[in-house]
């Protein structure tokens, strides 16, 4: 059977995932190689449909720029570049790449100067996003060029005899007006992908697999009540049933009630679970530590190790079963020598040398609304479909700088509020994540004519599709004050609360 498969090539851009969802929205499969590991016998090794080349922050001409081997070209791939994408492929096939005059940020209009097979059905004229500092200013000999903009003579080109393409403008991104039919053109109609990847078989595939590769051993799972870690173990339970060992590491970082919750879910989805209460190791491994990358390594670590102490203790525990999404990964990777935005316990965090279990992660390579797909066709109660994400060090890295003991009960309290709140007005299941962030800043107050010096606090809520990016969400001051009012007069701790009205980027939805 044909696979239908587009490989992208990713130079660093922020922009890379998008192209991943884009495609997959079309119903293609998709992944990355980071451009730092690249072979031939790599690409042909994924057999791809067709190649494309993502947008980077380095320049062609710098010593450290990522150039790719020429015969790529001879492959008789069909190949598409944006933007640094298309900076190499005119590089290397001896065209000229230079600093941009005028430095092109944001919206901007492509003229189309002749329609080529990538931008069938589009109009003459329409918006697209750019963000790009260098620009070709001469093409190399076999390429035309098809396209402009105001300040970008050379928009897009195409080889004059083989299929490869490339635009300077980024397709990708939601605010390029015919981003998506771009790219389908690219997919569909030159690569000739049939558009049916679907995530119907990804259980019975997934299940297979990890049936293929335990056989008689046993695996050990993290459960953290939330949506990766409870698909995971019932689909790893579907494959192997007993021999799934399902742990909850109770961190003392996790908010009120979690433990009850989570053994009265797992008891309705027959799931085997053992509570491990690490609450004082935790927080003793933590005290006096601000810095969160160090934060999160200890948590990380400190998970590791108790993993590592309950596999020997059953016999032929041979694996660890995380549920780690894409998300996870892309943001933890330091790409191609760039640095990674954080280590997210169960990526970065990991300390190889005291990994002595093998890695199980069956949703690695899904977004979260992916993953949300396949825990409604597995019939997950919406407690767990609908519940915010919460993450791996949870309220760890919600309390800014030091972690202690009052600290931890003041933020669980602050948290359950919210949460009171948010469900109470029907709010809950319109934002995507909500919760408190305690900061180590203390103010001056005034309740019941008495001065108070407490912490201040930050009610966070976002709006997101994939957590990649995310908005604020806009609640009313009503409910805003709603929360302030009562967090401040019901947690002894807390006199001053802000709402943080940033997105991601160029925030991230956590703090730390
Ligand atoms: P950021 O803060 O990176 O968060 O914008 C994106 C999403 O990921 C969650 N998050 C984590 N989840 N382990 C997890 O399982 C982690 O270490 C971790 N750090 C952040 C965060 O709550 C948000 O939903």
């Amino acid at each position: 059977m044909k696979k239908n498969f587009i490989l992208i090539l990713d130079f660093g851009s922020q922009y890379s995932y998008l192209i991943a969802r884009r495609i997959r929205e079309m119903g293609v499969y998709t992944d990355f190689l980071q451009s730092n590991v690249i072979s031939l016998s790599k690409i042909l090794s994924n057999k791809p449909n067709g190649i494309i080349l993502s947008g980077g922050p380095l320049s062609v001409y710098d010593n450290s720029a990522m150039i790719i081997n020429k015969d790529i070209f001879k492959l008789d791939i069909p190949i598409f570049g944006i933007c640094y994408g298309m900076q190499l492929i005119s590089h290397i096939f001896g065209g000229k790449v230079e600093k941009s005059k005028i430095k092109e940020y944001g919206k901007s209009h492509l003229i189309i100067d002749s329609y080529s097979k990538i931008f069938h059905g589009i109009q003459k004229k329409s918006i697209v996003w750019m963000s790009h500092f260098d620009e070709v200013t001469k093409i190399p000999k076999e390429f035309t060029i098809v396209g402009h903009t105001e300040y970008c003579a050379i928009a897009a080109l195409v080889h004059t005899t083989k299929d490869i393409y490339a635009v300077q403008f980024h397709p990708e991104v939601k605010n390029t007006e015919f981003g998506r039919t771009i790219l389908k053109n690219f997919v569909v109609r030159i690569c000739k992908c049939s558009q049916n990847w679907v995530l119907d078989n990804f259980v019975k595939k997934s299940v297979h697999n990890i049936r293929k590769r335990v056989l008689k051993k046993q695996v050990i799972l993290g459960l953290s009540g939330g949506l990766d870690s409870f698909v995971t173990a019932i689909i790893i339970h579907k494959a192997i049933g007993k021999s799934l060992n399902c742990l909850f590491i109770d961190t003392g970082l996790f908010l009120n009630k979690e433990k009850d919750r989570i053994f009265s879910l797992c008891k309705e989805s027959n799931l085997p679970i053992k509570i491990i209460d690490a609450r004082d190791r935790f927080l003793s491994k933590l005290t006096g530590i601000s810095d969160p990358e160090k934060k999160r390594k200890i948590i990380g670590k400190e998970f590791i190790s108790i993993f590592q102490e309950e596999s020997e203790k059953i016999m032929d525990a041979e694996f660890l079963a995380q549920g780690t999404i894409y998300s996870d990964i892309i943001e933890s990777s330091s790409k191609n020598g760039f640095s990674s935005i954080k280590s997210h316990h169960n990526v970065g965090g990991l300390p190889n040398k005291l990994m002595k279990l093998k890695l199980i992660e069956p949703l690695k390579k899904l977004f979260k609304d992916e993953v949300k797909k396949i825990g409604v066709q597995l019939g997950l109660p919406n407690e767990i479909l609908k519940r915010h994400p919460f993450p791996g060090p949870g309220l760890g890295i919600r309390i800014i700088g030091k972690i202690n003991k009052k600290k931890i009960l003041i933020l669980k309290k602050a948290e359950d509020i919210l949460m009171q709140e948010l469900i109470k007005n029907n709010l809950y299941n319109s934002v995507s994540q909500a919760f408190i962030v305690l900061l180590p800043i203390k103010s001056v107050g005034i309740m019941g004519d008495k001065r108070t010096y407490e912490y201040s606090a930050v009610l966070r809520v976002t709006h997101t599709e994939d957590f990649m990016t995310a908005t604020v969400s806009h609640l009313s001051y009503n409910f805003l004050e709603k929360i302030s009012n009562r967090i401040i007069n019901e947690v002894d701790g807390i006199n001053r609360m802000l709402y943080d009205i940033t997105s991601k980027p160029p925030s991230t939805i956590e703090w730390e």
